[in-house]
């Protein structure tokens, strides 16, 4: 007869206490508790109808008709839906692929190039509205082969990284110059009620700021532009080169200017 302060056997002791479940057991307990108390979430989940996707509207292709663009001093007729825009035009149709596609809605100027002597964004013109004008791509600021005043000291002033917005600011900055020459003035002009009497580096930068350059070759950029304007747009720092050839100083020399970036 055992006293009240006798401990049981080891045997009695195990038959008393219930079983200690494992680590592995409490564990997979614990994902079925979790899995039934999410069930009722879930299945509201997949019984809430879901709406009908709305029919999606196909249109009839558009059917191409001739437009002649003029490129580079080259004619280029076109198959072309009234709604392709001129920098597809050149690309996609004419086989130009200097002019680039970066943002595809007027913000970085990659697509810059100059119709009729006026800069413009070509992502955001139609083809068919140029037809009778001078389109002049980046294919076209060089003569024969003789690099273009604004070419040469981009190279020369290192004024780019990567180069995709090269043709961009090469456009820009031709027509840039042949605007500053025809005395337009832009938002920092002191006094827009006289000519700029210099293209300072202000009126660069804020005449370019419309193209973008994401390696941040801007320094370089108003460096070469700066150069070639103070050579007369005839020729860079280095004197180099023919100097007064190529399409860069035709536009500069034979077009009529505006001040600002047209968009169609
Ligand atoms: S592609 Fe960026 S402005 Fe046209
Ligand atoms: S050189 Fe690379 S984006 Fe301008």
């Amino acid at each position: 007869m055992s006293t009240k302060n006798e401990r049981p056997d080891s045997d009695d002791a195990a038959a008393a206490t219930p079983p200690r479940p494992s680590r592995r057991r409490f564990l997979q307990s614990a994902a079925a508790a979790a899995t039934v108390g999410a069930a009722p979430h879930l299945r509201a989940q997949t019984q809430t109808p879901t709406p009908a996707a709305p029919p999606t509207e196909v249109r009839a292709p558009v059917p191409g008709r001739p437009v002649t663009l003029t490129i580079n001093g080259r004619a280029y007729t076109l198959q072309l839906e009234p709604r392709v825009t001129l920098l597809d035009a050149l690309r996609e149709y004419a086989g130009l692929m200097g002019t680039k596609k970066g943002c595809d809605r007027g913000q970085c100027g990659a697509c810059t190039v100059i119709a009729d002597g006026r800069r413009i964004n070509s992502c955001l013109t139609l083809a068919v509205m140029h037809e009778g004008e001078n389109i002049t791509t980046v294919e076209g600021l060089a003569s024969n082969g003789v690099l273009s005043p604004l070419q040469r000291a981009f190279i020369e002033h290192d004024a780019f990284q990567c180069g995709y917005c090269t043709p961009g600011q090469l456009c820009s900055a031709t027509a840039l110059l042949n605007e500053f020459r025809n005395g337009t003035a832009s938002t920092v002009t002191a006094d827009v009620r006289s000519r700029p009497p210099q293209l300072s580096d202000d009126e660069i930068r804020e005449r370019m700021s419309g193209n973008i350059c994401r390696c941040g070759a801007y320094v370089n950029i108003v460096a070469a532009v700066r150069a070639v304007h103070e050579a007369g747009g005839q020729s860079v720092a280095s004197g180099s080169g023919s100097g007064s050839g190529g399409i860069a100083s035709s536009v500069i020399e034979n077009t009529s200017g505006s001040d600002h970036r047209r968009n169609a």
